[in-house]
């Protein structure tokens, strides 16, 4: 039996891609098995000598390490997910690529690291006969199969940090300050952290807003609460009823496009609507830099070695997977092909809503 595994990671980097790779190559290591790492995505496995050995002084500090040392790409040959939302389907060559390099590495098992898009990937490797198991990535958190992914946490904790900063900045001017979040078709970033950081309105794609009731919002809190600023979150994905998804730049507004501009938008309806002054932050990349928190470093390390035994095991085409109480997996056909989005009438939006917060509906 071979006792080499190989990690790869794909999509957009975040938090704890790093703490994975360690927790992976300390737990294949302790069964005496070595790791090696492909370089630049998908893509590096099909190139010669693309590939990084995880010895275990190349494990020090990535616990803690933003990015991922191995590189990671969201565009490219390897794109599962391209314009309309649908999952492509792998040229036979690319897949053939990938397992002939399986075989020569005499790889045991591979470590597919990422979302829906590297996940859909995996899938069809894993049909083509390459010995996959997925760990699940995303800042998003929009993966079926896992209540979180490693790297939300982490970007809600930096989102929750922009919003304590906005409070007392608008607080002090009397303004209306929107934050502009990531997290494309779904919500879940903006909701946390929107509830954490003590917002007034929470935008997200799966309750279409009108800008009465965010108006009338803001009007209550200064009528009844003498409350003269209001803090909006606003995920990029949000859009007004009836209206479009708002894309960064002169794009294509379909699934895949990049998302972005909706805060300024509602920002300057807003200041439109109400004659109150209104700032807007868009937060962007900063959400997916830097040290994951102390919950992702955890989750990360449990994911690791969660994936070496289920390579120990045999067991391919899993994915591992966050039950709230305990690490476990699920097939990775149960996770891709559909979102998770967060449900309008599920318990998170309805006690927000019993704070007061409005969804703009
Ligand atoms: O999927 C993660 C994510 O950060 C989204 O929240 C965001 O829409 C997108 O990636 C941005 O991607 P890019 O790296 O192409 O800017």
């Amino acid at each position: 039996m071979n006792d080499r595994i190989g990690i790869v990671t794909g999509g957009g980097d975040c938090p704890g891609l790093n703490a994975v790779i360690r927790a992976v190559a300390k737990a294949g290591a302790k069964r005496g098995w070595e790791t090696i790492g492909f370089l630049g995505g998908f893509e590096g496995i099909l190139e010669p000598e693309q590939f990084m050995p995880l010895d275990y002084q190349k494990l020090s500090g990535l616990l803690t390490r933003g990015g991922t040392i191995l590189g990671t790409a969201n565009r490219g040959r390897f794109s599962a997910k391209v314009g309309d939302g649908e999952t492509r389907r792998l040229p036979q060559s690319l897949i053939d690529g990938v397992h002939a390099t399986v075989d020569k590495q005499k790889l045991r098992g591979l470590v597919c690291i990422g979302g829906d898009g590297t996940l859909s990937i995996a899938q069809q490797l894993f049909e083509g006969g390459v010995p996959v198991v997925g760990v699940p990535k995303t800042i998003d958190n929009d993966l079926e199969g896992t209540l979180w992914t490693f790297g939300f946490d982490s970007a809600v904790a930096c989102a929750t940090d922009a919003l304590d900063r906005l409070h007392t900045t608008a607080e002090s001017h009397n303004r209306l300050m929107v934050l502009e979040v990531m997290g494309r078709h779904a919500g879940w970033i903006a909701l946390y952290a929107g509830v954490a950081g003590g917002a007034d309105v929470i935008l997200i794609p799966e309750i279409p807003f009108h800008y009465e009731s965010i108006c009338a919002k803001i009007a209550d809190r200064e009528q009844r609460e003498n409350k003269r600023f209001t803090l909006i979150t606003v995920a990029e994905g949000a859009r007004e009823q009836d209206g479009e998804l708002v894309t960064a730049a002169d794009q294509p507004a379909n699934r895949e496009t990049r998302l972005g501009g909706i805060g300024a938008v509602v920002a300057e309806e807003l200041e439109k609507r109400t004659g109150k002054e209104a700032r807007v932050c868009v937060l962007g990349h900063l959400q997916r830099g830097g040290c994951p928190t102390n919950f992702d470093r955890a989750l990360c390390c449990l994911f690791g070695a969660e994936a070496v035994e289920l390579i120990a095991a045999g067991r391919f085409g899993r994915m591992v997977s966050y039950q709230g109480t305990h690490v476990s997996n699920v097939k990775i056909a149960d996770a891709v092909g559909r979102l998770k989005t967060v449900p309008p009438d599920g318990d998170f939006a309805r006690n927000a809503r019993a704070l007061g917060i409005c969804f703009g509906d």
